[in-house]
């Protein structure tokens, strides 16, 4: 039964209907998510005239691509501004890289973020975690509280993931299209570049991995097998050793570099699942005015060279 005023009564329609539809599972999602990314030491470029630390522009494009916008989370400040920044943000994505995953900047905020986010999510405030290539491996030094890496032969490689059994109901794989899933199986196009690598005995053998994390696929050296992708059973923490940001976004010519269409689908379906997940989350900035000057636009992206194994580097001082 509509009033006269029929379009507005569509409108109330599509906007309880809309409403139904977003508050299904309890949450009401949250479309204008902000994801942070942690910042890691320079160490390979000139300190002085760049900066102390940078982010690879790659990850940012990577995440906006997917529908959310990139707030840098800076390393050397104070405890009182990350708990407001977790407060702030809807997610964190810990980059790859290479710096100490025990002793650096880098390790310490990520502890900081992680014991944060473990807290909001059992007092059930959502808040995700993604880890790539670097990132998988903090997670995973932060969970079992060792560094239980071994180093592998996979500098500039690309491989397909072997699945583990039922891995592709996974919360993090049941969202990707069957053809894509079976792509990512038999074709060559995840991205790996990394000297360390947590071996899946290692992972067997660690109460605390194999409690935390479930593991979804794996790869092999030819010598050694390992963790390749993981999803925490009980938190939405997920992690690659892979690089899903490199194929649309990096253009290094290197072995291993894959910029095909389903390697770059693969990128896409990753990043929109971790937006998915984000979107859960409730927190946001105390006023637009605070998220305006957080935001990753207030800097400039510095183009390294179309061979550089970084395109673009955020830095900061
Ligand atoms: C961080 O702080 C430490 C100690 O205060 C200092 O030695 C280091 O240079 C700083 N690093 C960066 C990247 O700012
Ligand atoms: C297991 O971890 C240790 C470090 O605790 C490392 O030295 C060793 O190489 C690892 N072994 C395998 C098979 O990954
Ligand atoms: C493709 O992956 C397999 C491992 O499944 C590896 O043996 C092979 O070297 C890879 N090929 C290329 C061209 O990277």
């Amino acid at each position: 039964m509509c009033p006269p005023a029929a379009a507005a009564c569509a409108a109330l329609a599509a906007l309880l209907c809309g409403r139904l539809v977003a508050v299904a599972g309890g949450l009401s999602l949250n479309n204008r998510p902000v994801i942070g990314i942690l910042a890691q030491e320079n160490l390979e470029g000139d300190i002085t005239a760049e900066g102390s630390s940078y982010i690879a522009a790659s990850y940012v494009k990577y995440l906006e691509g997917a529908g959310a916008r990139v707030v840098p989370v800076r390393i050397n400040r104070t405890n009182e501004e990350y708990v407001e920044i977790f407060n702030s943000i809807n997610g964190l994505l810990l980059p790859g890289g290479d710096v100490d995953l025990q002793k650096s900047q880098f390790s310490k905020v990520a502890k900081i973020f992680y014991d944060l986010a473990i807290k909001a999510n059992d007092a059930s405030d959502y808040f995700p975690i993604w880890g790539t290539c670097q990132g998988l491996q903090q997670l995973t030094v932060l969970t079992s509280n060792k560094n239980l890496l071994t180093l592998t032969d996979t500098k500039a490689v690309a491989l397909p993931l072997m699945f583990a059994q039922g891995a592709q109901n996974s919360r993090l794989f049941k969202s990707f299209p069957k053809d894509l899933l079976h792509s990512l199986a038999v074709e060559n196009i995840t991205s790996n570049f990394h000297s360390w690598s947590l071996s899946l005995q290692n992972y067997s053998r660690n109460a605390k991995l194999k409690r935390f994390y479930r593991v979804l696929t794996t790869n092999s050296d030819g010598k050694k097998e390992f963790v390749s992708t993981v999803e925490a059973y009980r938190y939405p923490f997920y992690a690659v050793q892979w690089h899903p940001e490199k194929s649309p976004f990096e253009w290094v010519d290197k072995p291993g570099m894959i910029h095909s269409v389903t390697a770059v689908r693969a990128s896409f379906y990753t990043a929109s699942f971790f937006i998915s997940e984000a979107m859960k989350s409730q927190h946001r900035f105390s006023s637009p005015s605070v998220e305006e000057k957080a935001l990753i636009y207030n800097y400039s992206p510095v183009y390294k060279g179309l061979y550089s194994i970084f395109i673009q580097n955020y830095y900061f001082s």
